[in-house]
């Protein structure tokens, strides 16, 4: 069986991007895969986060993602810190990875923004890291939103360049998932933008955390432009914004974006936006009602995810000594 591992960041309140771009897929991937799921707090930390909540962050997003559907009894569920393995991978993969291939990174330049030079040296290192998650289980495929494409490719590279230093077939190649209508959810606000935690504006994304009243406004609200929707796929060209909502559309109702036009196709945004909310509604209410549940109880949610840890250092471990030997490294 090939070994999936994924990961999402507690830097803030999970969104309809993380959802249907990465942690649905998630879910489905479970029933012929082994897989783990990550809670990546290292990668959290490359821009600064408030101690009191990286924790309470940490624990809402396993939440979460045991709320989404991951069941974290037949596969891997924990938090990045906890196995030291993911630290020490990434550090050889530091001494492998070319100063020209980290610059080329466009997530790097995006959130480094104009101050570059105030930039911390981990936002930098981070996609070593991230191929260090990936490649310290061996796993083979990895679900994904669009915008890690360029991440995961550099890890193949990593992966490449280590088995050609020391003359071995040691890291797999890794194979990207990116899946579904909307492998890339985009702003609300802006149909050119993707769809983020971070964005300054709430207005311009779904929270998984967001009540039945405001993902209902915040829908109605979405910027849209003024002709009718199209029948066909091809009348989306040049429209960003109705393309993403037909895509989250389209996503969540498990169809595509040629169904629903045809199904909604000629009507205005107005109606359209109804039906959305009202499958938003549907799918993210018993998800956000679940997430609450879990939290009342932080002691089996934080034994969950020592459980996890352990599950996980007992694959990881032994691959990264095998690695450190490979190396060079005497050994503890
Ligand atoms: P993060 O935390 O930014 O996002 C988690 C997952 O959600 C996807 N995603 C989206 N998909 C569609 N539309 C969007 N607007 C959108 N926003 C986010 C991301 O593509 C991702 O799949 N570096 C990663 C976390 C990571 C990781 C890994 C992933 C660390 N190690 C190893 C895979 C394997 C990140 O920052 O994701």
């Amino acid at each position: 069986m090939q070994r999936i591992f994924s990961g999402i960041q507690p830097s803030g309140i999970p969104t309809l991007g993380n959802y249907l771009g990465a942690i649905r897929n998630w879910v489905a991937l479970q029933r012929d895969h082994a897989c783990i799921y990550c809670v990546v707090d290292l990668h959290a930390i490359t821009v600064w986060q408030d101690p009191r909540q990286l924790a309470t962050q940490t624990r809402e997003l396993a939440a979460s993602i045991i709320a989404c559907g991951i069941d974290p009894q037949k596969h891997i569920l924990f938090h990045q810190s906890a196995v030291r393995a993911h630290a020490q991978l990434a550090w050889i993969f530091n001494c492998v990875a070319r100063l020209g291939w980290l610059n080329r990174m466009t997530q790097f330049k995006d959130k480094a923004g104009r101050d570059r030079e105030n930039a911390s040296a981990g936002l930098y290192v981070y996609p070593n890291l991230m191929a260090a998650d990936i490649l310290a289980y061996h796993a083979t495929r990895v679900p994904v939103g669009d915008d890690q494409r360029q991440h995961l490719e550099l890890a193949n590279d990593i992966a490449q360049k280590f088995n050609h230093d020391y003359g071995v077939a040691f890291f797999p190649t890794i194979e990207p998932l990116i899946l579904g209508p909307a492998a890339r959810v985009m702003s609300l606000r802006d149909g050119t933008k993707k769809m983020s935690k971070s964005d300054a504006s709430d207005q311009s994304r779904i929270n998984l955390s967001d009540g039945p009243d405001l993902i209902a406004q915040k829908v109605r609200r979405a910027k849209t432009d003024p002709a009718p929707l199209p029948s066909e796929p091809a009348g989306l060209e040049g429209r960003p914004e109705a393309r993403n909502l037909v895509g989250i559309y389209a996503a969540l109702a498990d169809s595509t974006p040629a169904d629903v036009l045809s199904e909604h196709g000629g009507k205005g945004f107005g109606a359209f936006k109804e039906a959305l909310a009202a499958l938003l509604v549907e799918s993210l209410a018993p998800i956000a009602a679940e997430t609450r549940r879990l939290l009342a109880d932080t002691a089996t949610l934080d034994g969950i995810l020592r459980d996890g840890a352990r599950r996980a250092a007992a694959i990881a471990d032994p691959i990264v000594a095998e690695a450190e030997r490979l190396v060079g490294f005497v050994g503890p």
